[in-house]
């Protein structure tokens, strides 16, 4: 079975790197975003220079995150998170690379250094102009006071989750890492993702065209299942389940 081969592929395997997407953190009660009912199916993402731009954009985008709150406060790591964080503490996985924002893989067992995020963290934010880091805890009550989104006390300049929307600059020092990573692993493991936003979807085949062997774990077929050494298309928690160790 598919189990059974990714088995045998995480033992032959040195150095095993996983890629995920936000399909590990569905069955932790988190939406994706392009399955039926997930995030861009209900909501037009907000784009960087309309958050930049326009005040309505960035209350909305902060109305969006407050309306996450308890699904984000509630969500604990799921089977998949666990079972990569056992193959960390087995030091057969490096690090990993994410384009997650919910934070789940720290909260699993890896260290905040080892954990790569692409596209930043929804669990803080960040002034877009100085990087100063703040509470949304400090963000919900300015919010709330003033009935707009807050600014830097430093600087003045818009205060938004500490993620990467789009036309937004990826985080230098992330792609460098991964990059790294990809290039020099021997199993890349690309979970829960859609595969269809650039450039994170280039480090699978980064890795498969430095040599490493490429696995597939999705429930919907991807643009790269034709390249993988493996596809999985089934439940993450099911399929990783058997790697939880303790
Ligand atoms: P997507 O929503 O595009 O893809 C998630 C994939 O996970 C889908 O193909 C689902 O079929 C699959 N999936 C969901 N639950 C699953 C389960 N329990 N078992 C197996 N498969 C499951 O999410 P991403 O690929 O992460 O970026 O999206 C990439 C980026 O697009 C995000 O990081 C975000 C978004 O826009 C930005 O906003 C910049
Ligand atoms: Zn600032």
């Amino acid at each position: 079975s598919g189990v059974e081969q990714l088995g045998n592929m995480i033992a032959e395997a040195a150095c095993v790197v996983p890629f995920t997407g936000a399909g590990i953190s569905t069955e932790c009660g988190i939406p994706d975003f392009r399955s039926p009912g997930g995030l861009w199916t209900r909501n037009r993402p907000i784009a960087f220079d309309e958050f930049v731009a326009s005040a309505d954009a960035r209350a909305e985008a902060w109305r969006r995150r407050f309306a996450m709150e308890a699904t984000f406060a509630a969500a604990r790591p799921g089977r998949g998170h666990r079972a990569l964080a056992s193959l960390y503490k087995a030091g057969k996985t490096p690090a990993i690379i994410t384009q997650n924002i919910d934070n789940l893989h720290q909260v699993s067992g890896f260290r905040a250094d080892d954990v790569i995020e692409l596209h930043g963290n929804t669990t803080y934010a960040r002034c877009i102009g100085c990087g100063h880091a703040y509470d949304l805890l400090w963000v919900k009550q300015r919010f709330e006071e003033a009935g707009s989104a807050p600014d830097c006390t430093i600087c003045d300049e818009p205060v938004k989750t500490a993620t990467i929307s789009f036309g937004q600059a990826m985080p230098e020092d992330a792609m460098r890492r991964a990059t790294e990573l990809a290039q020099h692993c021997d199993l890349f493991l690309a979970v829960g993702s859609s595969l269809v936003v650039w450039p994170a979807a280039g480090f699978p085949l980064m890795a498969k065209n430095c040599g490493a062997k490429l696995v597939i774990i999705n429930n919907e077929s991807t643009e790269q299942d034709d390249v993988a050494d493996l596809v999985i298309r089934h439940d993450i928690g099911e399929t990783l389940g058997p790697f939880v160790g303790n």
